[in-house]
């Protein structure tokens, strides 16, 4: 098993975000996903910019919970990703409703104080500088419009049946590789985010922000989807060559999720454990066209 490529690389140079990943990753975690989208209560009828959409796998349960009257924006660097959930909407009720369109997270291609809400899922990892992106996203809400960002947190990972020694050794070695790869000229990336957003919004300005955590809990036997994730998963946490980690635990490591006859994942005991976070946030300033507005109706 080679170890020391970057895996599931996009065009853009970002790592995990393949379309086939990003897709088998979303089916293995749909039930968590879909109870994430429910909690956010989107009323009928608003616009929903999908922040760094890739293929535009969110897209089926914002329209569902927005409905026919609502629009959606998807909004990514990827031309690739954008192609691909354009095929996805293909003939499907709310493709009148949806438009998919290449843009930053800074500069959404919609007018300043128009969004009810942005919704940003697995992309706050690659932000170099979260506050300021999310304080830029601010407006292009409505006065009142808010922000949710949903991401991962690597410090949450647990596999129950694997010695706890090695496990806190591998990722002890990413966590430290995310910091130092970046003097390697590596794309920034921050696998352990989701616990630190609720601080970046209310830092960017955001209101009544509110963190929801969503634990994720597998057990043996586990559905193909969530297997070729953790398989995944586990190349990634040791690709580049892992360079802070022993060949002997990079050996084991490999071994424990990867054996065809020694894997943890094979085992009736085995169950992982990891927690998603969502974090919300009021953004109450006014957008600048508003601003103009109410100065002039004060200062006339
Ligand atoms: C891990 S993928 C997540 C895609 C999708 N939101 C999901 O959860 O399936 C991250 C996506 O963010 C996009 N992206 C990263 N940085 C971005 C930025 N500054 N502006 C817009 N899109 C960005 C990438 O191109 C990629 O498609």
């Amino acid at each position: 098993m080679a170890a020391n490529n970057i895996v599931y690389v996009n065009e853009c140079g970002l790592p995990l975000n393949a379309i086939e990943w990003l897709e088998t990753h979303h089916l293995s975690k749909a039930p968590e996903r879909e109870q994430m989208i429910r909690d956010l209560h989107l009323k009928p009828g608003s616009l929903v910019v999908d922040a760094g959409c890739g293929p535009g796998l969110w897209t089926s349960l914002l329209a569902r919970a927005i409905g026919p009257r609502g629009r959606i924006i998807g909004v990514d660097i990827s031309p690739e990703a954008l192609v691909t959930a354009q095929r996805r909407s293909a003939g499907k009720w709310y493709l009148p409703r949806v438009q998919y369109k290449c843009a930053t997270l800074e500069q959404l291609p919609i007018e300043p104080g128009t969004a009810n809400i942005i919704f940003s899922a697995n992309v706050s990892q690659y932000l170099p500088n979260p506050v300021d992106t999310f304080a830029a996203m601010g407006r292009y809400l409505v006065a009142g419009g808010r922000l949710a960002i949903k991401d991962i947190d690597f410090g949450t990972m647990r596999f129950h049946n694997m010695d706890a020694g090695l496990q806190a050794r591998v990722f002890q070695a990413r966590e430290r590789l995310e910091q130092e790869r970046l003097n390697q000229g590596y794309a920034f990336e921050d696998s352990w985010v989701g616990s630190q957003l609720a601080g970046y919004l209310r830092e960017a300005g955001y209101e009544e922000v509110e963190e929801k955590s969503y634990p994720i809990v597998r057990r043996y036997p586990l559905s193909q989807d969530f297997r070729f994730y953790l398989q995944g998963i586990a190349e990634w946490f040791v690709c580049e060559g892992a360079p802070l980690l022993g060949s002997e635990d990079l050996t084991n490591w490999l071994r424990c999720f990867l054996d065809e006859v020694h894997s943890v994942l094979d085992q009736e005991t085995f169950v992982s454990e990891e927690t998603e976070y969502v974090v919300t946030g009021v953004w109450n300033k006014y957008p600048p066209a508003q601003v103009r507005y109410f100065d002039m109706q004060t200062y006339a």
